[in-house]
Formats: structure tokens, sequence, C-alpha cells
């Protein structure tokens, strides 16, 4: 069959519209004329796979990794950087429309430096010890010496890790290397090691190894005057070129107020800032790993150790929400329009959620004063959303 790319959207799909079918296809462009096939079809949906691209988009260009289109890593290597943003930002202002009702594009577009942002990453291990990522739609594990996401420190550790003969065997490492902390790779190990793997590991002269039993190690993080207590199991946001510009935009939006609230704080990343501004600061996360090293960073402000869904909300002139993607619960936003918050900074990793809870807050009296895409994730989909509701 052959088909035009209408374009991409959410999850990087290209769709193509066959008479009343609509075909999901990855690695295309908009505007390229492809050859493909039916794979699948479910609930209404048709899965293709290209098999020849008939006229190139000008955005194309050859990816760097080796292994792209194998790893599930990438989606996007082979869009043009620029052509990234575009895409990313066509499709936020889609689902604006489609999800929210709203005609409405952001004000600024954080661009990234495309390789290179990740400051942590989880490997899984193959039989033989050699670790890497999982192969795309699969569930089997592929080796990766070099991943172009990674610091160089990550990837000499990599290399160095799949060099060994017999590696010891941990299903899944996650590592990180913070350059202003100890100039050492951190991993937190699945399981504890037995003796003979122990010797293997002191083979890697600057790695800190932690496991569950004696992970009490933490890692720290400075950014700005700000001085963040990060392990393995909790959130911290990856990409290293992103982080002063999110909390630039943050503190952007921020004015002298009595209280000030923070939900999913998760370490505290936007607890320092509220700190600056309000005498008093109320933070919320529900993971105790979190909020244990928040108190320790940040102990003027008050950590709230429960489910948003619990809290017990109480009237503040600010309050931000940084939610996981399935965005704002009913019982969440029911109590900020309920309790008339000044104003809300609500940041979000899906453009899909942003508009259903954007169209809420527009029904009930808040308007959009300030919005930002910025990207956290070149080479994927992923875009991050960073914007400022006020109360009318
Ligand atoms: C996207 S992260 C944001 C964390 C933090 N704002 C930051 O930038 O590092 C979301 C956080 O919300 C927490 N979380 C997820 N669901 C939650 C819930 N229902 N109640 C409270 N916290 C939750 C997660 O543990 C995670 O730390």
């Amino acid at each position: 069959m052959i088909g035009k790319v209408e374009k991409i959207i959410n999850g990087g799909w290209g769709i193509i519209r066959d008479n009343n079918k609509i075909v999901f296809l990855n690695y295309v462009l908009p505007g390229e004329e492809v050859e493909y096939s039916i794979k699948d079809k479910a609930k209404g949906i048709f899965w293709g796979e290209t098999l020849n691209i008939l006229s190139p988009s000008p955005y194309r260009k050859k990816p760097e990794c080796s292994l792209f289109g194998e790893c599930g890593g990438c989606v996007f290597q082979h869009i043009d950087y620029e052509y990234q943003t575009q895409i990313k930002t066509d499709i936020f202002i889609d689902d604006m429309k489609r999800i929210g009702s709203m005609n409405i594009k952001p004000d600024i577009f954080y661009k990234s430096p495309t390789y290179g942002y990740r400051i942590r990453g989880r490997l899984k291990a193959k039989e033989s010890g050699k670790i890497g990522f999982i192969k795309k739609g699969t569930h089997t594990i592929i080796q990766i010496d070099n991943c172009l996401l990674f610091s160089e420190e990550m990837n000499s550790y990599l290399l160095d890790w799949n060099k060994q003969k017999n590696p010891p065997f941990f299903f899944q490492q996650d590592i990180s290397y913070i350059e202003n902390h100890d100039k050492s790779i951190h991993s937190y190990l699945s399981h504890s090691p037995k003796d003979d793997q122990k010797q293997k590991l002191d083979a890697f002269k600057s790695t800190t190894y932690s496991w569950k039993e004696n992970s009490n190690s933490f890692v720290k993080l400075k950014i700005k005057d700000f001085e963040y207590r990060i392990k393995p199991s909790t959130f911290f946001q990856v990409n290293k070129y992103q982080f002063e510009n999110m909390l630039d935009f943050v503190e952007d939006s921020l004015f002298k107020t009595e209280k000030a609230i923070d939900l999913y704080s998760g370490v505290g990343f936007f607890v320092p800032l509220l700190l600056k501004y309000s005498k008093k600061v109320i933070a919320v996360e529900s993971y105790t790993e979190s909020i244990k090293l928040a108190e320790q960073s940040f102990p003027d402000a008050k950590f709230i150790n429960t489910n948003v869904d619990k809290f017990n909300f109480v009237k503040a002139d600010i309050i931000i929400a940084d939610p996981p993607r399935s965005g704002l619960s009913k019982y969440v936003i029911g109590n900020i329009i309920r309790l008339k918050y000044k104003r809300l900074i609500y940041i979000s990793c899906s453009s899909a959620t942003f508009a259903r809870d954007a169209k809420i807050l527009r029904d009930n009296g808040y308007s959009i004063k300030k919005l930002a895409l910025i990207d956290l994730f070149p080479q994927t989909p992923h875009i991050e959303i960073m914007s400022v509701f006020d109360k009318l």
C-alpha cells in the first residue's frame, strides 16, 4: 500500500488516512509518501510497517546510533532537531485544540543539547551479565556499550562493564553520574552481591555501588545555590541542561506570599525557590524516601508524606503541581478550584492530560498567563509543559 503521512501524533506515531482507516506508522515524517503494509489491528486502529520511503522529507537525517530502530529508547533520531521541536510544538497545539478546546501556542520553547544530556539511566542485564536496554517491542535485552543520550562517564562505565568476560549478573542497575558530586559513577544494583561478585565490582575503581540493604547513601546535586539529595529510587529530572531553565521559569512566576504549596514535590526540586518567596512552604509527596531526603535538604519547609488525593488542602496564594502523566485527579483539581489559589504553576509531562485539565481550569475561572514547552528528552517524542494559571 502507498500513502502520505499526514502528521505525527502523541507517542511519535505518523498517521496515514486510507479511506476509512487510520494507519499508525513509526519512523516516518509529515508529508512523506511511503509504501507500507498492515501488521496488526486493534480497537479500530491499524498498525503498519514502513517498507519504503518514496519521497523523503527534507527534514529526514541519518540516525547517529547504529541501534536506532532496534533499541526502544529513541524514536526521533531520523529527524533534524529543529524539526523535532516543531513536531512537538504541533502535537501540543493539536492536543490543546482537540482535547482542551483552546487555540493556544507556547510563548517559548526551551531547546536542549541533543545528546549526552542524561544524568541517570536504567540498564537491564542479559543472561550473560552484560547490560543494555530492552529491544523495541520485545522482552529481550540488547547489549549497549554506548548510549548517545548518556554522558561520557556513564558510557565508559557501560563499555568497561560489558568488556568483562563474565560480568556478575544483576538484572537491573540504575546508574548516575553527577558532575559536581564526587566524580564517581553511582550504580544501584537490583540485589546484594555475593562474595565472588563483590570482587568483580571492586575492579571498577571509580564506581560507588549500593543496593537495598545498604541504600542509605545518597548523591548530592548542586543546581544554582541549591543542594539536593537524591537516590536512584527517587524521582529527579534527568536532563542536566534544563535544570536551570525549569527553576528560572518557576522563579519568574513567584511573588512574595505568606504560604505556598508544592504538590508532587519529589526530593524538593522547587522547594528552595518557594522558601525564598514564602514564609511557609508545604510540600506534598507520596514516596517516603523522597520526603526523607527533602527534609534533610530543606528543613525550613513542612513536608507531608501522603498521596495528594488524601491531602487536606489549605488556603495559600501559590500552588505548584507537577504530577505524573495521569495529570490532576478530580479531587486535586476540585480543591484547587474550591480554594481559589491566586496562582497555579502546573508542570506536566503529558500534553493530553494537560489539555484536559487546562479546559477544566479555564471553565472554572483560571486563565493561562504563561506557557512554555521545555525539551527534556531530545530524540524522543516526549515534551514537558510549564505553565502559569491565574485566578481571574
Ligand atoms: C513528575 S515527578 C515531580 C517531582 C518534583 N516536582 C521534581 O521536579 O523533581 C512526580 C512526583 O510525584 C510523586 N507522586 C506520584 N503520584 C503521587 C500522588 N498521588 N501523591 C503524591 N505524590 C505523588 C512521585 O513520587 C514523584 O516524586
